[in-house]
């Protein structure tokens, strides 16, 4: 695809758009050409901020507009499925935030939506395409801590005042599906699907998890624990570990600007030069795939989406935390 500067469309004016769109402004090929709000205020508000030219009080008037190539969605989880379906309908590239979406069927059906209109399509999760955490990757890939058998991660934090979005059921509240994601995605990159999963939590009054606790284990002899949650300051670090040592990402894993080696030769701080909060690498890797022609960013696997929404399926279902819809899109 012969396209020179790739033109964006941004999906909602909360906070990861408001990031994510600040950090497309260090990309020189692309350009933010139309933002959808719920309301025309906020549209505007961003627009005037991000100097957008084109407005919608409907995402549904963005995806008609003709105006974009790509379109990126920053609503709440329930919300990325509909809007993901009809610009992948529509022929619109999309990269939605994570979790695409609230259950593997939904995401499944989004995967095959996207195949059937010959359409990218990418789960937002950019700690996959961060320097720092791929360098990591690469270092485990050579076998410098041996054959991988043991990983931690944990991502809880506490806010005094949680935005209300992590505790309402109807948006896809809990620790789970906001921050467990990321523990779960380090230890599929790091060990793979896990063949057993057991997991407890502690849920609010209103059911959504306010912290989660995961055990794997694997055929190989691999486990991995990992937790996340929203009621305390964690360490917020994930590591992995063999017979040879171990590799650390540290506090706020998910977009570390250092990971830490420990073998045999010792302990060593490994810097990796990165810009911007983080988020331009994805899409970079999005209008890259765009270019090539190809339905899936290779840092940014389908599979991998699908196999993690499993998971948060099966951990959901273990601690007891259900959403509106479910019974819709659970199973199959
Ligand atoms: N990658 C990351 O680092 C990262 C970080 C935070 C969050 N996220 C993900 O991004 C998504 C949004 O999180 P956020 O923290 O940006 O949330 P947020 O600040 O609440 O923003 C969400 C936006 O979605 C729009 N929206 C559409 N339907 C809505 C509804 N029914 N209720 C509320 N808002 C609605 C609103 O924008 P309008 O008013 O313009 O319609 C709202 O501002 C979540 O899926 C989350 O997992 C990712």
């Amino acid at each position: 695809m012969g396209i020179d500067q790739v033109r964006w469309g941004v999906v909602a004016t909360g906070n990861i758009s408001t990031s994510f769109t600040k950090d497309l402004g260090l990309l020189d090929d692309a350009v933010v050409t139309a933002v959808a709000s719920r309301s025309l205020d906020s549209a505007n508000a961003f627009g005037d901020t991000f100097g957008i030219e084109h407005r919608y009080d409907d995402h549904r008037r963005l995806i008609d507009s003709g105006q974009v190539d790509v379109l990126y969605i920053g609503t709440p989880h329930p919300q990325h499925y509909a809007t993901a379906r009809a610009a992948l309908q529509a022929g619109i590239a999309v990269l939605c935030e994570k979790p695409v979406t609230l259950t593997a069927r939904q995401a499944r059906d989004l995967v095959g939506v996207a195949r059937e209109n010959n359409t990218l399509f990418a789960e937002a999760m950019w700690m996959r395409t961060n320097p720092v955490v791929q360098a990591m990757f690469a270092d485990l890939e050579k076998g410098v801590i041996g054959e991988p058998m043991e990983a931690l991660a944990d991502f809880g934090f506490h806010k005094p005042q949680l935005p209300a979005r992590l505790l309402d059921p109807a948006l896809g509240g809990g620790a789970l599906m906001d921050g467990g994601i990321y523990p779960m995605t380090f230890v599929h990159m790091a060990l793979g699907r896990p063949d057993e999963v057991k997991a407890v939590g502690s849920l609010s009054p209103d059911g959504v998890d306010l912290n989660v606790a995961m055990a794997w284990r694997y055929d190989s002899g691999a486990v991995a624990a990992l937790t996340c949650g929203l009621r305390s300051q964690n360490p917020w670090t994930a590591s992995v570990s063999g017979p040879e040592g171990s590799l650390l990402l540290p506090h706020r894993f998910h977009h570390p600007e250092y990971y830490v080696r420990s073998t045999a030769s010792g302990q060593e701080r490994v810097d990796v030069a990165t810009h911007g909060r983080g988020y331009h690498y994805e899409a970079a890797e999005v209008m890259r795939a765009l270019r090539a022609g190809q339905i899936e960013c290779p840092a940014l696997p389908h599979a991998a989406t699908i196999e993690i929404l499993e998971l948060l399926d099966e951990t959901r279902g273990q601690i007891g935390v259900s959403y509106p819809g479910d019974d819709e899109y659970l199973g199959g």
